[in-house]
């Protein structure tokens, strides 16, 4: 799935500024709540996961009550994962949505042809929210292929919690013997964005309606009864039964369409050629009367898909026209062919993830896939340029081949996000794009992996149980810490080595399934077959120490005497980490460095501590380690050299690569938090920037200093704090006016248009009255004339937001006009953004109103959207109430199929640094236990630990930062 439910990157810059709030930990809250949530786990685990023994077998047998009450626990469909005895071959499904405005249902029928590897007289099949047709007494016709005798059912029944539809057979079916098991039903087409679900937009004044699907996780069994698990690979041959005004997708091309009545209504059932063996959760299939552009590359049917406007408008050609280039990339990179005929890729107006990788038929939202050159900015198009790089890189990664089990999801995800960025630098091969991985991920899942309530990427098969479980581990560890580490290997392997194992795993387990170890296993081979790449451990060693432990460590380097060691970075030092390691916390560091004058080298760390000569400096030499930030670790040094690399930034910061530029802000500022070294020090790093007109280095320090402004935008220190800002970006803000020819003209790179974003941005948040003024003059303009907007599309989201927060009630009810008058998503996205920055509360209030009411605000966005509010220091206290006061409708309505709970909690409680607020939280955590937190839960942890840890660090740094700010303001 695409990272959707991160809130956008580009996004994130939007009049204030915000960090990826960064935590820590106190002892005593993290043992209360780790010891709350083993007893969860282990309540679950005894009643969901026995032992399935012979003996069970007769218990059942000879029960005679309807199962469901009063149980003992270890009855086999009481477990969450099916059972080894049956594997499914093929599926013959069809399905009939209806789509009028008055029913929203599907019925349908499903044979699915099984084999039988193990005795059983149990057939345990995944089946939620379907009333299945009764045949005589039961759910099911179950017959024996090859002219056996046919199985007699005694008993069939729905298991609800495990969500399977459990027959009970009088004799046992026989191993290696196929059967067929026949069902038929109705399920409610309902717009909860799971399963087979309902999306609905007007078009024209008329109400519209899609039937499509999400499956991953868990929710194929939604839409027919199946073996739900994504190791239980089959071929599928899909029908779909829908108007003949409507086109029917699915994985495969069309095989036939033939006309049928119905009722006297004329019906066209579409059927597609068989898939090729796949898992269940890559199924895709959509009824809609959208409109599509077409190309045909590499004998390859690409399809791009969306509402018939926006077709029209040609927002779908941007991708058309990369998506043949990004395939044969991939057919390059990973030198195996495409694996399927067609291609197709369409915008859905509600979605839930960002996008979904169903094999052939890749599901985005709007914002997502399509562009348009007149409206959308540089942030839009290079969101579409890599989710869809992320979800075709998964056609092969992925699809082709398939993780056993979810808890390996992090290889499947981790991998996608680091060849997305490969994907879209050779679609746009001129914007450097392969850089921000620096910001976009590793910086940002530093700040959550420092914590000691993170987790290893690796989780154990049998930990991972429910779909709760399985949701949960869709996070920015699997994706970003995923994607850094593969990173790290790539470089350390080089990318040769890298390609030839990553191609050999792909033939061996082509239409299969594996685990992360055959990954490795492939790797090391490619290693082993040459000699000009060398390690100093087998990669599956290496690669150990940073999937199986959590965190990542600070490289200490002291150039004084060559010593360098290495600890597990917390962000909170005195935190107490639960988790024991296998190999106590230390890792093999492939540190790369070099001095001034000098060319990269690779120095491997296998000790906790060590001594190499080369490290040490005399003079004004300085070292500097961690080149391009290919390691996933961060670096410090001893005072001397941390001095001598300011200096360097001052004098001429050009010496040091751009992205190590950004990497030491961010490493100082992160080891200050943890009081490695000053906070003063911190932010010393950032003075040199009056001279600093590149992007990485400043989005760094904004990322950073969002943490200062949240902690202090409430207190004294707001004002020199915005003093300093001020004059830091003003030089930055006449350097874009100049080149922009007073605004008139648009940067040339990627990077250099967004830091012109950055520009205003900050320029205008901390006060600078010039910026202001443009913000207020330009939207001004717009309201006098609604028809011809004259702000540049990459600068709408900033100078919307400045402008709505300068102004009233006119200005916001003219922002929420032309938010439900926008033509494109995206569009629609920047206003949404921009409503929050109000400073009205009674306009905040009325605003979260909306976002908890789908005619105004649609489903996928309302968490985002209390989350805008939140970051609005005005907005924060009223959307925490809000959010208390609305828990149990949020989770009712929301929880279902939603992977965004933990951004809402995260959103709405970054700012708490009081002792007050912190009661709070966890009145809040009381409170609702009986409701509960989904996939919210882990968010709820963090964010009691990140309150403590920022009431600590606020008391001990109030002081000294409002002092250092007062210094330095002028
Ligand atoms: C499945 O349903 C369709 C449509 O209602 C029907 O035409 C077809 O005969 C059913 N299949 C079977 C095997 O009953
Ligand atoms: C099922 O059969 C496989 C071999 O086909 C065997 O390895 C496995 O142990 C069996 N499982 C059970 C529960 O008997
Ligand atoms: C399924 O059955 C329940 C109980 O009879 C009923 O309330 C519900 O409406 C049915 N759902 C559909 C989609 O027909
Ligand atoms: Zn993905």
């Amino acid at each position: 799935m695409g990272k959707g439910f991160y809130i956008s990157k580009t996004l994130a810059v939007v009049g204030i500024l915000f960090a990826a709030a960064a935590v820590a930990t106190i002892i005593a809250l993290a043992v209360v709540y780790s010891e709350a949530k083993s007893t969860n786990k282990e309540t679950i685990k005894t009643s969901t996961a026995p032992e399935v023994t012979t003996k069970v077998t007769t218990q059942v047998t000879s029960q005679t009550s309807h199962p469901t009450t009063s149980l003992p626990p270890n009855y086999i469909w009481n477990r969450y994962r099916l059972p080894d005895s049956l594997v499914p071959i093929s599926y013959d499904v069809l399905l009939w949505p209806r789509l009028e405005p008055d029913m929203h249902i599907f019925t349908g029928n499903s044979t699915v042809i099984f084999k039988c590897k193990n005795a059983t007289n149990y057939i345990l099949i995944h089946c939620n929210k379907l009333n299945l047709t009764k045949f005589g007494d039961h759910y099911a016709i179950i017959s024996a292929e090859g002219g056996s005798k046919d199985p007699v059912i005694l008993k069939s029944f729905m298991e609800e919690k495990t969500q399977y539809l459990v027959l009970q057979l009088q004799e046992e079916l026989e191993v290696e013997k196929s059967y067929r098991l026949f069902t038929s039903f109705v399920g409610e087409l309902a717009d909860d964005l799971a399963g087979f679900y309902r999306s609905e937009y007007t078009e024209n004044g008329q109400k519209r309606y899609v039937a499509t699907t999400q499956m991953q996780a868990a929710d194929a069994r939604k839409a027919f009864p199946c073996f739900d698990e994504p190791a239980m690979k089959a071929v599928f041959n899909i029908t779909l039964i829908h108007k003949d005004t409507f086109h029917a997708l699915s994985n495969s091309p069309v095989k036939e369409v033939i006309q049928t009545t119905i009722g006297g209504e004329t019906w066209d059932v579409t059927s597609f050629e068989p898939t090729p063996k796949m898992s269940t959760y890559l199924l895709a299939f959509i009824v809609c009367d959208f409109g599509s552009i077409q190309s045909k590359e590499n004998n390859i049917s690409i399809g791009i898909w969306a509402r018939k406007k926006a077709i029209d408008e040609g927002q779908g050609e941007y991708a058309l026209n990369k998506t043949g280039s990004i395939l044969s990339f991939f057919e390059s990179y990973y030198n195996v062919k495409y694996p399927l005929p067609k291609s197709d890729q369409i915008a859905l107006p509600d979605f839930n993830a960002g996008a979904m990788e169903n094999w052939g038929l890749v599901t985005y939202r709007e914002t997502a896939l399509l562009y348009s050159p007149e409206i959308s900015s540089i942030g839009n198009k290079e969101r579409v340029v890599t989710v869809i790089a992320h979800e075709l890189a998964h056609q092969w990664f992925g699809n082709l081949v398939t993780l056993k089990w979810w808890n390996d999801l992090w290889l499947n995800e981790g991998f996608a996000s680091y060849v997305e960025y490969l994907g879209a630098d050779n679609a746009e091969p001129e914007w450097n794009i392969k850089d921000l991985i620096v910001l976009n991920d590793i910086h940002r899942v530093f700040a959550v992996d420092a914590l000691a309530s993170s987790h290893p990427l690796t989780s154990k098969e049998e930990e991972i149980n429910t779909p709760a479980q399985i949701s949960e581990l869709f996070d920015s560890i699997s994706y970003s810490k995923g994607a850094s580490v593969l990173r790290m290997l790539s470089e350390f392997l080089t990318e040769n080595v890298f390609l030839q194992g990553l191609t050999s795993y792909l033939t061996a387990f082509e239409y299969s399934n594996t685990v992360y170890e055959n990954l490795w296993d492939h790797l090391q081979q490619a290693l082993d077959s040459q000699t000009e790449v060398k390690l100093p451990e087998t990669v599956s060693n290496i690669m150990n120490r940073w999937t199986l432990q959590m965190g990542f460590p600070v490289v200490t380097i002291d150039t004084r005497n060559g010593n360098i060691s290495q600890e597990h970075f917390l962000l909170n030092r005195s935190s107490i980490v639960n988790r024991t390691s296998p190999y106590n916390y230390v890792w093999f560091v492939p540190i790369t460095w070099l001095k001034p004058g000098e060319n990269e080298k690779t120095y491997w760390m296998l000790d906790k501590s060590e001594i190499v000569n080369s490290f040490t400096t005399s003079g004004n030499e300085w070292i500097l380690a961690n080149i391009n930030v290919t390691g996933y670790y961060r670096v410090n040094y001893d005072p001397e050299n941390w001095h001598r690399l300011q200096t360097q930034l001052e004098s001429d910061h050009n010496i040091i690569p751009v992205i190590n530029r950004a990497q030491i802000i961010d490493d100082a500022f992160n080891l200050a938090r943890a009081n490695y070294i000053q906070s003063t020090d911190a932010l010393n790093m950032t003075k040199y920037l009056s001279n600093e007109v590149e992007f990485m280095p400043w989005e760094s320090a904004i990322d950073n200093l969002g943490y200062y402004i949240l902690m202090f935008d409430r207190t004294e220190v707001n004002g020199p704090m915005q003093a300093y800002l001020r004059k830091q970006v003003t030089p930055l803000y006449k350097h874009f006016k100049n080149i922009t020819e007073n605004w008139n003209k648009v940067p040339t790179g990627l990077t250099e248009q967004y830091n012109q974003i950055n520009a205003i941005s900050i320029a205008c948040s901390n006060g600078l009255t010039e910026c202001r003024d443009l913000a207020v003059n330009l939207y001004q303009q717009w309201r006098k004339n609604s028809d011809n907007n004259p702000i540049h599309p990459n600068l709408r989201t900033t100078i919307y937001c400045n402008a709505i927060a300068a102004g009233g009630e006119q200005e916001w009810d003219f922002g929420w006009e032309m938010f439900n008058n926008a033509s494109i998503a995206t569009e629609a996205d920047k206003l949404r953004s921009a409503l929050s920055c109000t400073k009205q509360p009674w306009l905040l209030n009325r605003y979260l109103d909306y976002a908890l009411n789908p005619s105004k605000i649609r489903k996928q966005d309302a968490t985002s959207t209390i989350v805008y509010i939140a970051n609005n220091v005005v907005g924060q206290p009223l959307a925490w109430d809000f959010v208390r006061a609305n828990w149990a409708k949020i989770y009712e309505q929301y929880g279902g199929g939603s992977f965004s709970f933990s951004n809402l909690i995260d959103g709405v409680t970054k700012r708490f640094s009081t002792t007050f607020e912190l009661q709070q939280l966890e009145q809040f955590w009381k409170d609702n236990q009986h409701i509960g937190f989904g996939s919210g839960e882990r968010a709820l942890q963090q964010a009691l630990e990140r309150t403590t840890a920022n009431i600590q660090w606020v008391s001990t740094n109030k002081d000294k930062v409002l002092k250092w700010f007062d210094d330095n303001k002028l």
